[in-house]
């Protein structure tokens, strides 16, 4: 299979809510929040809809792809993953594409937690292949805060709102995944409906530096690939202590380890398409450079994909 990336963009919403804030009703502090988790602040929704911050991504992911004859060319489907939904339907696929006035491509959500973004560019990775779709757009958006107990200081210092999209065609250059579930025998992470999260951290934790590591390197063996051949390692960006274990345990450059957590924490499915974005933005993202996702979260879920961007 092969994919390209033609075009990313992000909403992420103007509110900051820093650590201290939280040392104002728990009884926390910033220096413990950023040694344990590298957090520093993160952003909330709180004026702006999932769909707000949807479509917001969507639209600048759309206009960053290459025109066709001057024009933004129509995608033939929409992609769009959520752990926060907003509604139980219609799919915020279908609210995205009734927003940006599509009418014919087809809109469906994927629902895969944390690694939603993997999942879902997985999803449209096959439909191009197939032949059943020219450009994918994949959007990813969250509104954790509306999930969190901010009484609850092990997990409300983690999560942050956000979304961030790209739009994607077949291409040249060869794309790799894979994507897995283990049991979550311990119900570590779950979110039932009408009621806010329930997490426990250390059986997340341990789950995630088993399974990243190992994900990493099932997909490069996959794709005939080492650490040296990968320009860019874009992980989930839950806990810096988990990205700096996968960093340990495959003894991979930090430099080539982009970190957004700091200044974004934990947005879920939007972590990983935020960091491109914000990649490109910057210039550090280049044509031509291949780059290895790495997703994980509640379900227990997994994805780890390569391409070339
Ligand atoms: O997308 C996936 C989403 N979820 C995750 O990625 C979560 C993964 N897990 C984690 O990131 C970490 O487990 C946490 C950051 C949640 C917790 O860090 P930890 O080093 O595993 O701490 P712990 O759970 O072992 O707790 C150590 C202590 C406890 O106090 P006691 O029982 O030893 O007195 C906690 O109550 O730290 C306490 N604690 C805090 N103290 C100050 C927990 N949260 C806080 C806090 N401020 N915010």
């Amino acid at each position: 299979m092969t994919i390209r990336l033609l075009g990313t963009g992000r909403c992420m919403p103007p509110t900051v809510l820093k650590n201290s804030e939280f040392v104002k009703t728990l009884d926390t502090s910033d220096e413990w929040i950023v040694k344990r988790t590298g957090i520093r602040e993160r952003r909330i929704a709180k004026n702006e809809t999932l769909l707000d911050i949807a479509l917001g991504a969507a639209r600048k992911a759309i206009e960053n792809a290459p025109k066709r004859n001057g024009e933004d060319f129509p995608v033939d489907a929409v992609i769009a993953t959520s752990a926060t939904q907003e509604y139980h339907f219609p799919p915020l696929a279908c609210q995205i594409g009734t927003a940006l006035g599509l009418d014919g491509p087809f809109c469906m959500d994927v629902g895969a937690t944390c690694s939603g973004f993997i999942y879902g560019l997985d999803a449209a990775a096959h439909y191009l292949n197939a032949g059943s779709a020219e450009r994918v757009l994949v959007v990813s958006a969250e509104k954790l805060s509306a999930l969190t107990d901010y009484t609850d200081r092990a997990t409300c210092i983690l999560f942050g709102d956000g979304a961030a999209a790209a739009v994607v065609s077949k291409g040249d250059k060869p794309y790799t995944s894979h994507l897995g579930c283990a049991p979550d025998t311990e119900n570590c992470l779950y979110a039932r409906a009408g009621e806010k999260l329930v997490m426990k951290g250390s059986g997340v934790y341990k789950f995630a530096v088993t399974v990243a590591p190992k994900a990493v390197e099932a997909v490069m063996k996959k794709a005939s690939l080492t650490p040296g051949d990968i320009d860019w390692f874009i992980l989930h960006q839950a806990n810096i202590r988990i990205i700096e274990s996968v960093i340990d345990r495959l003894q991979l450059d930090p430099a080539k380890v982009p970190i957004t957590l700091d200044h974004y924490a934990n947005p879920s499915s939007a972590t990983i398409p935020l960091t491109l974005d914000l990649m490109r933005e910057d210039g550090r993202l280049k044509p031509g450079q291949r780059i290895l996702m790495l997703g994980f979260g509640a379900g227990l879920t997994y994805g780890a994909s390569i391409m070339e961007v």
